[in-house]
């Protein structure tokens, strides 16, 4: 990252600041205020101890979304400290100027969280670092989840191995092209890529990475020189020449921590980073980089007396007020240690040798990261946020984001390469994808069938209606022109209707509510959207009614609270169901004409390895910031309120992003991809004249999508 961009962090950060109301006068009241972030389980520490502390001390908690989030709060002021990891104070650093370092959150007594070092066989001839080309290296490997982090293990590569930057390749495949140029045979398990398939084959094309594996052609997580101690197996049974490893690990692996030794330290060398070795006895090992403890950090204003307050609490008394306050800090038994001074984040973070500069490597020039278009600063300032979090977390490329004036303007840029990624709804899909020849990569996935765009016809209860051409000539209430529920009921009018070749606006009568293309139309602009598609049909402007699920679903249950929904009764409604009736299996209460995802991540023509880089970073993201994490708290949400804002940029209620072929696997019948493709192909409405015979179209584009899942890195 740029100096330039972190100032324009900072600086978007302040006008969110101001823009958003944050308060940031915290002397208004001389009440202490705790960020806390509770874990996912059912088992909230806040419930249990916010109480006892507000009831008997002058603190209160706030509850904050994930990590970062308690960072902007105290940032803003409306909270004034709470506990972080080191990569979260990475990730805050430059919004950090009112924020500084009070404790440290030891687990036990070292000064940092861990350090790693370089062993080296004393036979391999590696006398400096410029030795290691062509040695021999055991690396811990992918997949170690805590306790190791990817970004300090890739440190030793990225310190000896040039990237080429070459842009046939993808970034990832750059670095483990490059690492095996560099090194000799190696050992590095564990999955290099998420997706099993792609993972093989990176693996078939750089084997010597594998080769000094237990099992080189498993080279997977469990093999015995895969993990901690499986990368010093490696070094001194496995025939390796440089291990990289934790140094408490080396320590007991080589019998300096009361167990036995598993191999001879005097065989042994500690490299340093300036070149020279060391014994494996030596008092102070030279370590390349150390990992700093998790720390509690508050504003400048309140730091000096948190630092003092947190050194005095106890556990002694189960109901008191400081059991409460230790409770909520403490993630499990630790140590509260002050440091000499309360100081800035930069300094904290530069005690640890190394630590700063593992996630400040060069870039490729021309940079590979992914442009990320947005339509207003709330939305920016939440891609900034993510972008500083996959930093720190080491995805690559990573994605940079941009703001523009519109959705249009968005679409425009990315078609124009000027950005490579646009988010876009189910309504703008065909726009995006016919005028702006932007195609489809992920998809935010709910399994609640209601989070899904599904489309239900209604009508009137008298209205009888057996067969799809029974709506011939009736009068239609639409959401939009060419939204999701447009192309449904195209779709619908050609797998079901004898007049099939017909268009939309010649099916239903002139005086339907199909809206158009320039915008205008002959229904009140009160009628557009769902609820307004609802709305057509209760006042009687309609026979039938094509619109989400979900609006639909809240009008059954008394929940629409507007006037014209509040004099109907939905007695009077029925849903027609063109398709038939729900198949048992199928849990969802409706019948459905077809469904489709609420967003719908866009990209332009790239090339294939371009498009499986974009793909692959952004299922990275899903997977460390969505809601299949496993670990305890998140460090920041991708799909819950930003900034107490609901649905930025994604929709709260998205569970993770999904690829075509992970779709095409639901059990919904009737997923619309393969209407958007075909519609999107056919020429405008408005340029075709009445009754026009449409010729069936291709698949190509969804066929040639399919390939892309399954060929390439
Ligand atoms: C390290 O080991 C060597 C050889 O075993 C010994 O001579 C030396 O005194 C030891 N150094 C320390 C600091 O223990
Ligand atoms: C929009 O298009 C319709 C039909 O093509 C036309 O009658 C109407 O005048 C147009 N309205 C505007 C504002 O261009
Ligand atoms: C449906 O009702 C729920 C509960 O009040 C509300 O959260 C949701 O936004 C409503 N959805 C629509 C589309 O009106
Ligand atoms: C995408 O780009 C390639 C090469 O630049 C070109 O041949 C192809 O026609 C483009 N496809 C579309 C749909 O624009």
């Amino acid at each position: 990252m740029t100096k330039f961009q972190c100032f324009y962090i900072a600086f978007l950060l302040s006008v969110a600041g101001v823009v958003f109301g944050g308060s940031t006068n915290p002397g208004k009241s001389d009440k202490l205020i705790l960020c806390v972030v509770d874990g996912r389980g059912s088992y909230k520490k806040s419930v249990k101890f916010c109480p006892i502390l507000e009831q008997k001390s002058n603190i209160e908690c706030v509850i904050g979304v994930d990590r970062l989030d308690c960072v902007r709060r105290i940032h803003k002021g409306s909270a004034h400290f709470g506990v972080f990891s080191a990569e979260d104070l990475v990730a805050a650093r430059w919004a950090s100027t009112e924020i500084l370092v009070t404790n440290e959150m030891r687990f036990h007594d070292t000064n940092f969280e861990y350090e790693i070092v370089a062993v080296v066989d004393n036979e391999a001839d590696i006398h400096s670092a410029h030795d290691l080309k062509g040695s021999r290296l055991c690396h811990p490997g992918n997949g170690l989840e805590g306790h190791w982090s990817d970004v300090l293990g890739s440190y030793l590569e990225n310190v000896m191995v040039q990237k080429t930057c070459d842009e046939s390749i993808s970034i990832t495949e750059d670095r483990f092209r490059s690492a095996s140029k560099f090194f000799g045979p190696s050992c590095k398990a564990g999955p290099w890529v998420p997706d099993p398939i792609q993972d093989r084959l990176l693996k078939s094309r750089y084997p010597s990475l594998c080769q000094m594996c237990y099992n080189p052609f498993r080279c997977d997580i469990g093999d015995k020189h895969w993990g901690r101690r499986g990368t010093l197996y490696c070094l001194t049974s496995g025939g390796g020449d440089v291990s990289w490893a934790r140094l408490d690990d080396v320590k007991s692996h080589f019998g300096f921590s009361g167990l036995k030794a598993e191999a001879n330290p005097d065989e042994y060398s500690f490299l340093c980073p300036d070149g020279h070795l060391q014994p494996l006895n030596a008092t102070q090992p030279c370590v390349w980089v150390s990992k700093p403890w998790p720390a509690i950090a508050a504003r400048r204003s309140h730091a000096a007396f948190i630092q003092e307050l947190v050194m005095k609490l106890s556990h002694d008394d189960q109901m008191s007020w400081d059991n409460a306050l230790l409770s909520l800090l403490e993630s499990y038994h630790v140590k509260i240690q002050p440091l000499d001074n309360t100081i800035p984040i930069d300094d904290y973070l530069d005690q640890a040798v190394g630590f700063q500069s593992a996630y400040s490597f060069p870039e490729c020039n021309p940079p590979r990261s992914i442009v990320f278009c947005t339509t207003n600063i709330i939305q920016h300032i939440k891609c900034s946020w993510l972008q500083e979090a996959a930093q720190v977390h080491g995805i690559v490329p990573n994605i940079q984001c941009i703001r523009g004036t519109d959705l249009d303007h968005c679409m425009d840029d990315t078609m124009y390469k000027t950005a490579d990624v646009v988010l876009v709804d189910q309504d703008s899909r065909v726009r995006a994808q016919r005028d702006y020849k932007l195609e489809p990569l992920l998809f935010e996935f709910s399994k609640e069938m209601h989070d899904r765009y599904v489309t239900v016809a209604i009508t009137h209860e008298g209205k009888r209606v057996d067969s799809f051409d029974d709506l011939y000539n009736s009068k239609v209430c639409l959401p939009s022109h060419e939204g999701a529920a447009y192309v449904s009921v195209v779709q619908a009018i050609k797998d079901l209707s004898s007049r099939k070749y017909i268009s939309l606006k010649n099916y239903f009568s002139d005086n339907s509510c199909t809206w158009q293309p320039n915008g205008s139309g002959n229904c009140k602009d009160d009628y557009r959207g769902d609820l307004g598609a609802l709305q057509c049909l209760i006042d009687g402007r309609g026979d039938v009614a094509f619109l989400s699920s979900d609006v639909f679903k809240n009008f059954t249950m008394g929940l629409l609270d507007y006037p014209w929904a509040k004099k109907a009764s939905y007695k009077n409604y029925r849903l027609f169901c063109p398709y038939g009736k729900n198949e048992r299996s199928t849990r969802f209460e409706y019948c459905h004409l077809h469904w489709t995802a609420r967003g719908h991540i866009m990209v332009h023509n790239a090339t294939l390895i371009r498009k499986n880089e974009i793909h692959n970073s952004l299922r990275d993201m899903d997977r460390l910031f969505g809601k299949d994490i496993k670990t305890n708290t998140l460090p920041f949400t991708m799909y819950g309120p930003f900034d107490r804002k609901s649905n930025v940029i994604f929709h709260d209620n998205t569970e993770n992003l999904k690829n075509i072929g992970d779709l095409m696997k639901d059990s919904a019948p009737r997923l619309m991809e393969s209407s958007f493709e075909k519609y999107s192909q056919e020429p405008k409405p408005s340029e075709t004249s009445s009754s026009r015979i449409n010729k069936p179209l291709g698949y190509f584009s969804l066929f040639s999508m399919l390939i892309l899942l399954f060929v390439n890195i």
